[in-house]
């Protein structure tokens, strides 16, 4: 199989390594010049553990290449993948949508053979027909069949999700669709992922449906942790207590500061936008948005508790380890750590900070934080420290060193990655997530 992937961002790039690593032929299209040719020296654009790895390894063998040429890209391609970005519109919070749409009217432009144009951006509902209506706009003589085949990647751990997915979402309205989609995940079928065939809106919606339900339930969790603090209950229990069952399932039960990233915020917010637009209102998800929200600054607000209060904050100095909006990752979007650092800044606290890959992304969204070369060196002399995202690197401090360090041993701790009586017993002020 010959595949195109348009656009050589997060996904397409990941997904493009990733079936030529399958074995197909596998040429990577970016209208950013230095972008490719940063590809062709083989440094990475993004942050993701064993891709720089896994494009060497294929570029080697020929099966993977990069152009920022679409004409030149998609000749001969048997599916050509547009994985450009759908951010969310600047007023209105629906997916801005100009990327694939233009990319689109150029593939239209400049076929020379049948191919299956696949949306993998995550794109609203009737964004494929709106895709095929512009591909045969432009008059094309051949055969064009476009299928909806959404992404379920998480940073930090795409390649192995990708790899070994829980399942292959594949939206197809005709025969010539869903063959060539058959073919170009064959070889994940030898590690037994399923597939499900559907029509292609309800592709497009599975997405942002399942988006949504993580949200709600970590968002769920959250508000559980909030009451666990109050009636004297431990969170972590209540997630396995609950999880344990099967219809409910255990994972994305871990409370925390509320999440970030790159999908879930931006999701949830464009399925309230189809859904204010068809008239079928999602009142949980919009619950779940605004939850989430309040959330962030709240944490800064547990922060200012740990100072000795709002009104005894100002002139203290906290620490805030970790920055990105989970481990593994540089991405820094809609971090929990920019509404925290905020909260600190706005009472009248002095912030430093360390993260081990976020720092450069992090300094211009937080200009008054401190960014400093080590946990310990953002430790020193700060009346609490915080753990805001779950770096390996600050699941085993040198608890005695930051004690030494510090100002005050006060630890908050956002990801429950310590005990609260190991703590304590260590002489610690601690607090976390919905644990006494
Ligand atoms: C997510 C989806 O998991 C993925 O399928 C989709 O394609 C893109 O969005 P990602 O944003 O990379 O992936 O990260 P994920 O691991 O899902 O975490 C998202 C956020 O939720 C993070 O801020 C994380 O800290 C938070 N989270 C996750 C929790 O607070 N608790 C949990 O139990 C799980």
């Amino acid at each position: 199989m010959k595949i195109a992937m348009v656009g050589s961002g997060y996904v397409g790039l990941v997904s493009g390594a990733c079936f030529a690593d399958f074995g197909h032929d596998v040429v990577c299209i970016d209208k950013d010049q230095s972008k490719i040719d940063r590809l062709h020296d083989g440094i990475m654009p993004i942050y993701e553990p064993g891709l720089d790895a896994l494009v060497e390894s294929n570029v080697k063998v020929g099966r993977l290449t990069f152009t920022t040429s679409l004409a030149e890209g998609i000749e001969g391609a048997d599916a050509i993948f547009i994985a450009v970005g759908t951010p969310s519109r600047r007023g209105d919070g629906h997916a801005d949508l100009s990327f694939v749409y233009a990319v689109a009217k150029e593939v239209g432009d400049s076929l020379q053979n049948d191919a299956v144009v696949v949306t993998k951006s995550t794109v609203p509902v009737g964004t494929g027909d709106e895709v095929e209506r512009i591909i045969k706009e432009t008059g094309t003589a051949h055969k064009v069949s476009v299928v909806s085949n959404p992404e379920f990647l998480r940073e930090g751990a795409a390649i192995g999700d990708f790899k070994h997915p829980d399942r292959i979402v594949i939206g197809a309205e005709d025969e010539f669709g869903r063959d060539i989609m058959h073919e170009v995940y064959r070889p994940l079928f030898l590690n037994e992922s399923p597939i499900l065939f559907t029509s292609r809106r309800s592709s497009e919606l599975i997405k942002y449906a399942a988006n949504a339900f993580l949200a709600t339930k970590i968002t769920f969790i959250n508000e559980m942790a909030d009451l666990c603090e109050k009636v004297g209950a431990n969170v972590q229990d209540v997630s396995r207590g609950i999880g344990m069952d099967g219809r409910i399932g255990a994972k994305f039960l871990h409370a925390g500061p509320g999440y970030g990233g790159s999908c879930f915020p931006k999701d949830t917010i464009a399925l309230l936008k189809t859904a204010e637009d068809y008239d079928s209102p999602t009142r949980i998800v919009e619950a779940v948005v605004k939850v989430n929200e309040s959330r962030k600054r709240a944490m800064g607000r547990k922060v200012l508790d740990a100072l000795g209060g709002a009104e005894n904050a100002r002139g203290k100095k906290a620490a805030l380890l970790g920055l990105t909006f989970k481990p593994n990752t540089d991405d820094m979007r809609d971090s929990p750590a920019i509404a925290v650092a905020q909260t600190l800044t706005d009472a009248g606290v002095e912030v430093s900070a360390y993260d081990p890959e976020g720092m450069e992304l992090a300094q211009p969204l937080m200009p008054n934080v401190k960014m400093c070369g080590d946990p310990y060196e953002a430790i020193d002399g700060a009346d609490a420290t915080v753990i805001v995202t779950e770096w390996d690197a600050f699941r085993a401090l040198d608890l005695e060193k930051v004690k030494a360090t510090a100002n005050a041993p006060v630890l908050v701790d956002l990801r429950n990655i310590y005990t609260p009586d190991d703590l304590r017993a260590k002489g610690f002020e601690y607090s976390s997530i919905g644990r006494n």
